[in-house]
């Protein structure tokens, strides 16, 4: 395995390994989002890494990884469009907004899990509540959030941003 982390970034790891002095197991999840935030996916040599720095097997990272459905095991488009599916939304026009988006951005794969267009640039996906459920359908584009997605004009607008 060969992987390289910056000095600062190590660092930060073991900083939060710190916050679990009775057992350093439970910094997996902890470390896991850290890792994400950094590198946008878990990767293979990622779980045998942080498997490593915990003292635990490989297959205790894994399991986490694919049992919570915030870790992505592949890497994402430049721009993260996150569609939410919940009831309000659902009933909102979510199915249509996702695929509207998938159609505009030109992701591609089955709708159970990300979407991601042949040049990387979007990944479009079903996320839970986003906590706006009276102005379905409602969206996250990367940091920030769009209510009322509704049309195909809307979406359009909205992408010019996240070229
Ligand atoms: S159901 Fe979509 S924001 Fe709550």
């Amino acid at each position: 395995m060969s992987i390289s982390l910056t000095p600062d970034f190590e660092k930060k790891l073991d900083e939060a390994i710190t916050h679990y002095p009775v057992s350093k197991r439970s910094a997996a999840l902890p470390l896991l989002h850290l890792w994400q935030e950094q590198f946008g996916y878990i990767s293979d040599e990622a779980i045998e890494f942080i498997a490593k720095k915990l003292e635990v097997q490989s297959i205790h990272i894994l399991e986490l990884v694919t049992f919570y459905p915030m870790f992505r095991r592949e890497p994402i488009g430049k721009h993260h469009i996150k569609v939410c599916r919940t009831l309000s939304c659902a009933l909102g026009g979510a199915h249509e907004a996702h695929a509207c988006m998938k159609k505009l951005t030109g992701a591609q794969g089955d709708d159970h899990g990300p979407c991601t267009s042949p040049d990387g640039k979007y990944t479009v996906e079903y996320v839970e509540c986003l906590a706006s459920c009276g102005t379905a359908p409602v969206m996250m584009i990367n940091e920030e959030f769009y209510e009322n997605v509704n049309s195909e004009e809307k979406a359009k607008e909205l992408l010019k941003k996240y070229q």
